[in-house]
Protein backbone atom coordinates (compact mmCIF):
# COMPACT_ATOMS: atom_id res chain seq x y z
CA UNK A 1 0.00 0.00 0.00
CA UNK A 2 1.06 3.44 -0.61
CA UNK A 3 2.96 5.58 1.95
CA UNK A 4 3.23 8.53 0.71
CA UNK A 5 1.66 11.48 2.70
CA UNK A 6 1.70 15.09 1.99
CA UNK A 7 1.64 17.64 5.16
CA UNK A 8 1.29 21.55 5.10
CA UNK A 9 4.36 23.37 6.16
CA UNK A 10 3.47 24.61 8.96
CA UNK A 11 2.55 21.13 10.59
CA UNK A 12 6.36 20.24 9.64
CA UNK A 13 7.43 23.61 11.28
CA UNK A 14 6.00 22.70 14.45
CA UNK A 15 8.04 19.45 14.30
CA UNK A 16 11.05 22.13 14.35
CA UNK A 17 9.83 23.30 17.36
CA UNK A 18 8.01 26.49 15.94
CA UNK A 19 4.21 26.86 16.25
CA UNK A 20 1.76 24.80 14.13
CA UNK A 21 -0.02 27.97 13.46
CA UNK A 22 -3.32 28.28 12.84
CA UNK A 23 -3.31 24.13 13.07
CA UNK A 24 -1.95 24.36 16.68
CA UNK A 25 -3.13 22.88 19.54
CA UNK A 26 -6.18 24.16 20.95
CA UNK A 27 -7.07 23.28 24.53
CA UNK A 28 -10.51 24.47 25.20
CA UNK A 29 -10.12 24.11 29.42
CA UNK A 30 -11.10 27.34 30.91
CA UNK A 31 -12.28 28.85 27.37
CA UNK A 32 -16.40 29.17 27.65
CA UNK A 33 -17.91 25.78 27.93
CA UNK A 34 -18.90 24.15 24.32
CA UNK A 35 -20.83 21.40 26.17
CA UNK A 36 -25.01 21.78 25.82
CA UNK A 37 -27.00 17.98 26.15
CA UNK A 38 -29.37 19.26 24.20
CA UNK A 39 -27.17 19.26 20.90
CA UNK A 40 -27.15 15.39 21.41
CA UNK A 41 -30.74 15.14 20.92
CA UNK A 42 -29.86 15.06 17.10
CA UNK A 43 -28.39 12.04 17.48
CA UNK A 44 -31.36 9.15 17.39
CA UNK A 45 -31.95 6.49 19.54
CA UNK A 46 -33.65 3.09 18.33
CA UNK A 47 -34.58 -0.06 20.39
CA UNK A 48 -33.13 -3.14 19.18
CA UNK A 49 -34.83 -5.95 21.18
CA UNK A 50 -32.38 -8.94 21.19
CA UNK A 51 -35.63 -11.29 22.19
CA UNK A 52 -36.59 -10.51 18.46
CA UNK A 53 -36.11 -12.36 15.79
CA UNK A 54 -32.76 -11.56 14.64
CA UNK A 55 -33.47 -11.12 10.67
CA UNK A 56 -36.21 -8.48 11.79
CA UNK A 57 -34.96 -6.52 14.65
CA UNK A 58 -32.99 -3.75 12.58
CA UNK A 59 -35.72 -3.44 10.20
CA UNK A 60 -36.79 0.12 11.35
CA UNK A 61 -33.26 1.03 11.23
CA UNK A 62 -32.53 -0.58 7.80
CA UNK A 63 -35.73 1.15 6.38
CA UNK A 64 -35.01 4.67 7.62
CA UNK A 65 -31.22 4.68 6.86
CA UNK A 66 -31.05 2.66 3.77
CA UNK A 67 -30.34 5.85 1.36
CA UNK A 68 -27.30 7.24 3.84
CA UNK A 69 -25.93 3.76 3.90
CA UNK A 70 -25.69 3.75 0.46
CA UNK A 71 -24.41 7.09 0.16
CA UNK A 72 -21.59 5.90 2.55
CA UNK A 73 -21.11 2.51 0.87
CA UNK A 74 -20.11 5.09 -2.34
CA UNK A 75 -17.15 6.62 -0.51
CA UNK A 76 -15.97 3.08 0.12
CA UNK A 77 -16.34 2.62 -3.70
CA UNK A 78 -14.28 6.03 -4.21
CA UNK A 79 -11.66 4.94 -2.25
CA UNK A 80 -10.94 1.38 -3.58
CA UNK A 81 -11.32 3.20 -7.29
CA UNK A 82 -8.54 5.00 -6.06
CA UNK A 83 -6.51 1.67 -6.43
CA UNK A 84 -8.99 0.06 -9.09
CA UNK A 85 -12.52 0.13 -9.70
CA UNK A 86 -12.69 -3.41 -10.64
CA UNK A 87 -11.80 -4.77 -7.20
CA UNK A 88 -15.02 -3.54 -6.11
CA UNK A 89 -17.42 -6.13 -7.03
CA UNK A 90 -14.86 -8.69 -6.29
CA UNK A 91 -14.71 -6.89 -2.23
CA UNK A 92 -18.33 -7.27 -2.46
CA UNK A 93 -18.40 -10.72 -3.44
CA UNK A 94 -15.85 -11.52 -1.15
CA UNK A 95 -17.63 -10.26 1.60
CA UNK A 96 -20.65 -11.96 0.79
CA UNK A 97 -18.47 -15.13 1.03
CA UNK A 98 -17.82 -14.85 4.34
CA UNK A 99 -21.43 -13.99 6.00
CA UNK A 100 -21.62 -17.71 6.43
CA UNK A 101 -19.17 -18.11 8.57
CA UNK A 102 -20.61 -15.23 10.92
CA UNK A 103 -21.09 -16.33 14.45
CA UNK A 104 -24.92 -15.86 15.22
CA UNK A 105 -26.55 -13.41 15.98
CA UNK A 106 -24.61 -10.97 13.34
CA UNK A 107 -25.12 -14.10 10.98
CA UNK A 108 -28.90 -13.30 10.47
CA UNK A 109 -28.72 -9.58 11.45
CA UNK A 110 -26.80 -8.57 8.53
CA UNK A 111 -29.44 -10.60 5.87
CA UNK A 112 -31.86 -9.00 7.71
CA UNK A 113 -30.61 -5.38 7.40
CA UNK A 114 -29.48 -6.19 3.50
CA UNK A 115 -33.08 -6.60 3.05
CA UNK A 116 -34.46 -3.79 5.48
CA UNK A 117 -32.12 -1.15 3.52
CA UNK A 118 -32.29 -2.61 0.35
CA UNK A 119 -28.51 -3.23 -0.16
CA UNK A 120 -27.29 -6.56 -1.35
CA UNK A 121 -25.74 -9.03 1.48
CA UNK A 122 -22.24 -8.35 0.60
CA UNK A 123 -22.46 -5.27 0.36
CA UNK A 124 -23.69 -4.76 4.27
CA UNK A 125 -20.67 -7.14 4.95
CA UNK A 126 -18.02 -5.07 3.00
CA UNK A 127 -19.39 -1.65 4.90
CA UNK A 128 -18.95 -3.53 8.28
CA UNK A 129 -15.55 -4.87 7.51
CA UNK A 130 -14.33 -1.06 6.50
CA UNK A 131 -14.95 -0.67 9.90
CA UNK A 132 -13.13 -2.80 11.28
CA UNK A 133 -10.03 -1.33 9.67
CA UNK A 134 -10.15 2.20 9.53
CA UNK A 135 -10.65 4.23 12.38
CA UNK A 136 -8.60 6.72 14.57
CA UNK A 137 -9.90 7.91 17.80
CA UNK A 138 -9.00 9.69 21.19
CA UNK A 139 -10.68 7.60 24.19
CA UNK A 140 -10.28 8.69 27.87
CA UNK A 141 -11.56 7.13 31.15
CA UNK A 142 -11.20 9.81 34.58
CA UNK A 143 -11.72 9.79 37.80
CA UNK A 144 -13.50 13.13 39.56
CA UNK A 145 -11.66 13.61 43.42
CA UNK A 146 -14.77 11.83 44.40
CA UNK A 147 -13.81 8.87 42.56
CA UNK A 148 -16.32 9.21 40.03
CA UNK A 149 -15.69 7.35 36.60
CA UNK A 150 -16.36 9.56 33.65
CA UNK A 151 -15.54 7.97 29.99
CA UNK A 152 -15.40 10.11 26.82
CA UNK A 153 -14.39 9.10 23.20
CA UNK A 154 -13.89 10.96 19.97
CA UNK A 155 -14.72 8.60 16.72
CA UNK A 156 -12.39 9.92 14.06
CA UNK A 157 -13.13 8.11 10.98
CA UNK A 158 -12.39 8.65 6.84
CA UNK A 159 -9.48 10.53 6.92
CA UNK A 160 -6.73 9.05 3.87
CA UNK A 161 -10.00 8.10 1.95
CA UNK A 162 -10.93 11.17 -0.49
CA UNK A 163 -10.75 14.78 0.16
CA UNK A 164 -13.64 16.65 -1.12
CA UNK A 165 -11.45 20.09 -1.97
CA UNK A 166 -15.14 22.27 -2.09
CA UNK A 167 -16.41 21.72 1.27
CA UNK A 168 -12.90 21.07 2.73
CA UNK A 169 -13.92 18.12 4.43
CA UNK A 170 -13.21 13.89 3.94
CA UNK A 171 -15.93 12.74 2.15
CA UNK A 172 -16.60 9.81 4.12
CA UNK A 173 -16.62 11.32 7.33
CA UNK A 174 -19.73 13.56 5.81
CA UNK A 175 -21.42 10.40 4.79
CA UNK A 176 -21.01 8.89 8.16
CA UNK A 177 -22.37 12.03 10.38
CA UNK A 178 -25.70 11.01 8.58
CA UNK A 179 -25.36 7.46 9.94
CA UNK A 180 -24.48 8.01 13.97
CA UNK A 181 -27.41 5.84 15.99
CA UNK A 182 -27.31 5.46 19.48
CA UNK A 183 -28.85 2.01 20.54
CA UNK A 184 -31.27 0.73 23.26
CA UNK A 185 -30.41 -3.13 23.14
CA UNK A 186 -33.26 -5.01 25.41
CA UNK A 187 -33.56 -7.90 26.97
CA UNK A 188 -36.55 -9.35 28.66
CA UNK A 189 -38.09 -5.94 28.20
CA UNK A 190 -35.44 -3.92 29.99
CA UNK A 191 -32.21 -1.77 28.66
CA UNK A 192 -29.49 -4.41 28.74
CA UNK A 193 -27.10 -1.75 27.26
CA UNK A 194 -26.81 1.56 25.25
CA UNK A 195 -24.23 1.41 22.24
CA UNK A 196 -23.34 3.98 19.12
CA UNK A 197 -23.45 2.70 15.81
CA UNK A 198 -23.30 3.68 11.84
CA UNK A 199 -26.56 2.57 10.56
CA UNK A 200 -25.56 -0.97 8.60
CA UNK A 201 -23.01 -1.64 11.07
CA UNK A 202 -24.19 -4.39 13.60
CA UNK A 203 -21.18 -3.80 16.32
CA UNK A 204 -20.83 -1.42 18.76
CA UNK A 205 -18.19 1.24 18.82
CA UNK A 206 -18.63 2.51 22.07
CA UNK A 207 -21.29 1.51 24.50
CA UNK A 208 -22.79 1.21 28.23
CA UNK A 209 -23.84 -0.98 30.53
CA UNK A 210 -25.51 0.93 32.82
CA UNK A 211 -24.49 0.27 36.48
CA UNK A 212 -21.58 -1.98 35.47
CA UNK A 213 -18.65 -0.03 32.64
CA UNK A 214 -18.27 0.82 29.65
CA UNK A 215 -16.26 0.57 26.59
CA UNK A 216 -15.21 2.59 23.47
CA UNK A 217 -12.82 0.91 20.78
CA UNK A 218 -9.70 2.20 19.09
CA UNK A 219 -8.07 1.15 16.09
CA UNK A 220 -4.08 -0.39 16.44
CA UNK A 221 -2.24 0.80 13.11
CA UNK A 222 -0.20 -2.46 11.27
CA UNK A 223 -3.73 -4.48 11.75
CA UNK A 224 -3.45 -8.55 11.07
CA UNK A 225 -5.18 -8.67 7.81
CA UNK A 226 -4.47 -11.78 6.81
CA UNK A 227 -6.11 -13.21 10.13
CA UNK A 228 -9.11 -11.59 8.50
CA UNK A 229 -8.50 -13.22 5.56
CA UNK A 230 -7.98 -16.42 6.70
CA UNK A 231 -11.93 -16.00 8.03
CA UNK A 232 -13.53 -15.50 4.51
CA UNK A 233 -11.52 -17.78 3.38
CA UNK A 234 -11.00 -20.74 5.97
CA UNK A 235 -14.32 -20.45 8.07
CA UNK A 236 -15.02 -19.63 11.50
CA UNK A 237 -11.39 -19.42 13.53
CA UNK A 238 -12.94 -19.18 16.61
CA UNK A 239 -11.59 -15.15 16.39
CA UNK A 240 -13.85 -12.19 17.31
CA UNK A 241 -14.05 -9.33 14.95
CA UNK A 242 -12.89 -6.47 17.02
CA UNK A 243 -16.81 -4.27 16.79
CA UNK A 244 -18.30 -7.40 17.64
CA UNK A 245 -16.38 -8.21 20.80
CA UNK A 246 -17.34 -4.90 21.78
CA UNK A 247 -20.77 -5.94 21.49
CA UNK A 248 -20.48 -9.22 23.16
CA UNK A 249 -19.02 -8.03 25.81
CA UNK A 250 -21.70 -5.89 26.86
CA UNK A 251 -23.66 -8.85 26.24
CA UNK A 252 -22.52 -11.04 28.41
CA UNK A 253 -20.72 -9.04 31.01
CA UNK A 254 -22.16 -6.82 33.59
CA UNK A 255 -19.04 -5.83 35.49
CA UNK A 256 -16.26 -4.12 35.05
CA UNK A 257 -14.23 -7.02 36.60
CA UNK A 258 -16.08 -9.57 34.37
CA UNK A 259 -15.41 -7.13 31.00
CA UNK A 260 -11.73 -7.02 32.04
CA UNK A 261 -11.09 -10.44 31.74
CA UNK A 262 -13.15 -11.12 28.79
CA UNK A 263 -11.46 -8.07 26.53
CA UNK A 264 -7.76 -9.49 28.11
CA UNK A 265 -8.57 -12.60 26.46
CA UNK A 266 -11.03 -13.14 24.53
CA UNK A 267 -9.27 -13.92 20.69
CA UNK A 268 -9.48 -11.63 17.82
CA UNK A 269 -8.69 -11.58 14.28
CA UNK A 270 -6.72 -7.53 14.27
CA UNK A 271 -5.44 -6.22 17.09
CA UNK A 272 -6.38 -2.82 18.44
CA UNK A 273 -7.62 -1.14 22.12
CA UNK A 274 -10.09 -1.55 24.44
CA UNK A 275 -10.65 1.25 26.86
CA UNK A 276 -12.99 0.11 29.17
CA UNK A 277 -14.20 1.65 32.35
CA UNK A 278 -15.77 1.58 35.79
CA UNK A 279 -18.22 2.88 38.76
CA UNK A 280 -15.00 4.54 40.88
CA UNK A 281 -11.35 4.62 41.90
CA UNK A 282 -8.75 2.88 40.09
CA UNK A 283 -11.57 1.54 37.70
CA UNK A 284 -10.56 2.91 34.04
CA UNK A 285 -8.29 1.09 31.59
CA UNK A 286 -6.75 0.54 28.03
CA UNK A 287 -6.23 -2.94 26.83
CA UNK A 288 -3.45 -3.11 24.39
CA UNK A 289 -4.70 -5.96 22.50
CA UNK A 290 -2.86 -8.75 19.85
CA UNK A 291 -5.18 -11.50 18.47
CA UNK A 292 -3.59 -13.72 21.76
CA UNK A 293 -4.61 -11.45 24.37
CA UNK A 294 -3.23 -8.55 25.88
CA UNK A 295 0.03 -7.22 25.29
CA UNK A 296 -0.09 -4.72 27.76
CA UNK A 297 -2.59 -2.64 29.71
CA UNK A 298 -2.68 1.13 31.49
CA UNK A 299 -4.51 1.00 34.40
CA UNK A 300 -5.81 3.92 36.78
CA UNK A 301 -4.33 3.76 40.24
CA UNK A 302 -3.76 6.04 43.20
CA UNK A 303 -1.75 8.95 41.57
CA UNK A 304 -2.86 8.26 37.58
CA UNK A 305 -6.29 10.05 37.98
CA UNK A 306 -7.10 8.98 33.89
CA UNK A 307 -5.88 7.10 31.18
CA UNK A 308 -6.03 8.28 27.05
CA UNK A 309 -5.69 6.24 24.09
CA UNK A 310 -5.36 7.75 21.01
CA UNK A 311 -3.97 4.97 17.73
CA UNK A 312 -0.24 4.58 18.91
CA UNK A 313 1.24 1.76 21.57
CA UNK A 314 2.25 2.91 24.98
CA UNK A 315 5.81 2.62 24.04
CA UNK A 316 5.78 4.21 21.07
CA UNK A 317 6.51 8.03 19.19
CA UNK A 318 3.26 8.90 17.38
CA UNK A 319 3.35 9.95 13.55
CA UNK A 320 4.40 13.82 14.56
CA UNK A 321 1.81 15.16 11.58
CA UNK A 322 -0.75 13.13 13.92
CA UNK A 323 -0.12 13.50 17.13
CA UNK A 324 -3.31 13.60 19.56
CA UNK A 325 -1.81 12.09 22.18
CA UNK A 326 0.51 15.28 23.26
CA UNK A 327 -2.28 17.56 23.20
CA UNK A 328 -4.73 14.91 24.65
CA UNK A 329 -2.38 14.65 27.68
CA UNK A 330 -1.36 18.27 28.07
CA UNK A 331 -5.69 19.36 27.93
CA UNK A 332 -6.10 16.65 30.66
CA UNK A 333 -3.77 17.86 32.88
CA UNK A 334 -5.21 21.40 32.57
CA UNK A 335 -8.49 19.94 33.02
CA UNK A 336 -7.55 18.51 36.25
CA UNK A 337 -9.69 15.71 38.73
CA UNK A 338 -11.81 18.67 40.11
CA UNK A 339 -13.36 19.54 36.62
CA UNK A 340 -13.90 16.04 35.37
CA UNK A 341 -17.37 15.31 34.40
CA UNK A 342 -19.26 15.36 31.07
CA UNK A 343 -18.50 18.80 30.14
CA UNK A 344 -15.07 18.41 31.36
CA UNK A 345 -14.40 15.66 28.86
CA UNK A 346 -16.17 16.97 26.35
CA UNK A 347 -14.14 20.30 26.73
CA UNK A 348 -10.84 18.41 26.10
CA UNK A 349 -12.94 16.52 23.30
CA UNK A 350 -13.30 19.77 21.41
CA UNK A 351 -9.90 20.90 21.46
CA UNK A 352 -8.08 20.60 18.65
CA UNK A 353 -6.61 18.32 17.27
CA UNK A 354 -8.27 15.85 19.34
CA UNK A 355 -11.46 16.94 17.41
CA UNK A 356 -10.07 17.44 14.10
CA UNK A 357 -11.26 17.08 10.27
CA UNK A 358 -12.03 13.48 10.21
CA UNK A 359 -13.71 13.46 13.72
CA UNK A 360 -17.95 12.32 12.95
CA UNK A 361 -18.84 11.92 17.02
CA UNK A 362 -17.97 12.59 20.36
CA UNK A 363 -19.96 10.01 23.19
CA UNK A 364 -19.51 10.87 26.92
CA UNK A 365 -20.72 8.45 29.35
CA UNK A 366 -21.24 7.82 33.18
CA UNK A 367 -21.73 4.16 34.40
CA UNK A 368 -23.86 4.89 37.60
CA UNK A 369 -26.19 7.26 36.37
CA UNK A 370 -26.40 5.33 33.22
CA UNK A 371 -26.04 8.43 31.02
CA UNK A 372 -24.97 7.89 26.99
CA UNK A 373 -24.86 10.92 25.11
CA UNK A 374 -23.69 11.40 21.19
CA UNK A 375 -22.73 14.57 19.16
CA UNK A 376 -22.24 14.93 15.79
CA UNK A 377 -18.52 16.99 15.59
CA UNK A 378 -17.74 19.82 13.17
CA UNK A 379 -14.37 20.84 12.96
CA UNK A 380 -14.81 24.47 11.96
CA UNK A 381 -11.51 25.98 9.81
CA UNK A 382 -8.67 26.35 10.18
CA UNK A 383 -8.92 22.66 11.44
CA UNK A 384 -6.30 20.27 11.03
CA UNK A 385 -5.28 16.57 10.55
CA UNK A 386 -6.15 17.42 6.91
CA UNK A 387 -3.62 14.08 5.69
CA UNK A 388 -3.93 14.20 1.74
CA UNK A 389 -2.94 10.74 -0.31
CA UNK A 390 -1.37 10.44 -3.61
CA UNK A 391 -4.22 9.48 -6.16
CA UNK A 392 -3.29 7.56 -9.09
CA UNK A 393 -5.70 8.93 -11.64
CA UNK A 394 -5.10 7.37 -14.95
CA UNK A 395 -3.02 4.01 -16.18
CA UNK A 396 -0.04 5.98 -17.26
CA UNK A 397 0.95 6.58 -13.25
CA UNK A 398 -0.06 10.03 -12.51
CA UNK A 399 -1.21 11.49 -9.75
CA UNK A 400 -3.33 13.91 -8.25
CA UNK A 401 -2.48 15.98 -5.10
CA UNK A 402 -5.25 17.24 -3.00
CA UNK A 403 -4.18 19.93 -0.57
CA UNK A 404 -6.04 22.83 1.35
CA UNK A 405 -5.69 25.23 -1.18
CA UNK A 406 -5.01 24.05 -4.40
CA UNK A 407 -4.57 20.52 -6.68
CA UNK A 408 -1.37 19.69 -8.56
CA UNK A 409 -0.76 16.86 -11.42
CA UNK A 410 2.51 15.37 -10.99
CA UNK A 411 3.42 12.30 -13.37
CA UNK A 412 5.84 10.11 -11.30
CA UNK A 413 5.50 10.95 -7.77
CA UNK A 414 8.98 8.99 -7.46
CA UNK A 415 10.64 12.17 -9.07
CA UNK A 416 8.84 14.31 -7.01
CA UNK A 417 11.85 16.37 -4.69
CA UNK A 418 11.04 17.75 -1.72
CA UNK A 419 11.72 21.31 -2.67
CA UNK A 420 9.32 21.17 -5.69
CA UNK A 421 6.84 20.37 -3.47
CA UNK A 422 7.04 22.70 -0.97
CA UNK A 423 7.99 25.53 -3.67
CA UNK A 424 4.58 24.79 -5.39
CA UNK A 425 1.96 24.22 -3.03
CA UNK A 426 3.63 24.83 0.61
CA UNK A 427 2.89 20.97 0.83
CA UNK A 428 5.77 18.46 2.07
CA UNK A 429 6.43 14.61 0.46
CA UNK A 430 6.61 12.03 3.25
CA UNK A 431 7.48 8.61 3.37
CA UNK A 432 6.41 6.33 6.53
CA UNK A 433 6.40 9.15 8.56
CA UNK A 434 9.44 10.71 7.66
CA UNK A 435 10.52 14.18 5.88
CA UNK A 436 11.46 12.15 2.51
C1 LIG B 1 -18.37 17.57 -2.36
O1 LIG B 1 -19.57 17.56 -1.61
C2 LIG B 1 -20.66 18.16 -2.27
C3 LIG B 1 -21.83 18.21 -1.31
O2 LIG B 1 -22.14 16.91 -0.83
C4 LIG B 1 -20.97 17.38 -3.53
O3 LIG B 1 -22.05 18.00 -4.23
C5 LIG B 1 -19.74 17.31 -4.42
O4 LIG B 1 -20.00 16.48 -5.52
C6 LIG B 1 -18.55 16.77 -3.63
N1 LIG B 1 -17.36 16.88 -4.45
C7 LIG B 1 -16.65 15.83 -4.81
C8 LIG B 1 -15.44 16.11 -5.66
O5 LIG B 1 -16.96 14.70 -4.52
C1 LIG C 1 0.48 4.62 38.52
O1 LIG C 1 0.45 4.55 37.10
C2 LIG C 1 1.48 5.26 36.48
C3 LIG C 1 1.22 5.23 34.98
O2 LIG C 1 0.94 3.95 34.53
C4 LIG C 1 2.82 4.68 36.87
O3 LIG C 1 3.85 5.40 36.27
C5 LIG C 1 2.96 4.72 38.38
O4 LIG C 1 4.14 4.06 38.76
C6 LIG C 1 1.77 4.07 39.06
N1 LIG C 1 1.85 4.31 40.48
C7 LIG C 1 1.57 3.39 41.38
C8 LIG C 1 1.61 3.83 42.80
O5 LIG C 1 1.32 2.24 41.08
C1 LIG D 1 -0.62 8.36 -21.28
O1 LIG D 1 0.35 9.23 -21.83
C2 LIG D 1 0.28 9.38 -23.25
C3 LIG D 1 1.46 10.25 -23.70
O2 LIG D 1 1.59 11.40 -22.91
C4 LIG D 1 -1.07 9.99 -23.61
O3 LIG D 1 -1.20 10.12 -25.02
C5 LIG D 1 -2.19 9.10 -23.06
O4 LIG D 1 -3.44 9.70 -23.31
C6 LIG D 1 -2.03 8.86 -21.56
N1 LIG D 1 -3.00 7.92 -21.09
C7 LIG D 1 -3.92 8.25 -20.21
C8 LIG D 1 -4.87 7.17 -19.80
O5 LIG D 1 -4.01 9.39 -19.74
Amino acid sequence: MLRFLLVPAVLIAWANGDSWGPYGEQCLVGKEQVYNPADSFSVKWYNIDLDEDPRTRWNEVGESHGKQILAALDTVKMFIALIDVSIYDFLVEFAAMGVPNLPEPYHQEIIGMAKASGLSVGEVALLNLFYEIKKGCTSIVARDKDGEIYHARNQDFGFLFYWNVTLQTWQQTMALKDLVININYIKDGKVLFKGVTFAGHLGTLTGIRPQGFSISTNARFGSVHENIYDFFVRGLTGRSFLMYADRDVLTKCSTYEEAYEYLTTVPLLAPGYFILGGRQNNQGAVITRGPDGAEHVDTMNQTSWYVLQTNYDWDKKVIYLDDRRGPGHDCMNKLGTKNVNLAGLFQVLSSKPNLNKATVYTSVMHVNAGTLESFIRDCQNPCCCSWRLWRRVDANRSWTIHTLTSTVSVRRPESVKCEQMRSGTGYFLIEEGKVA
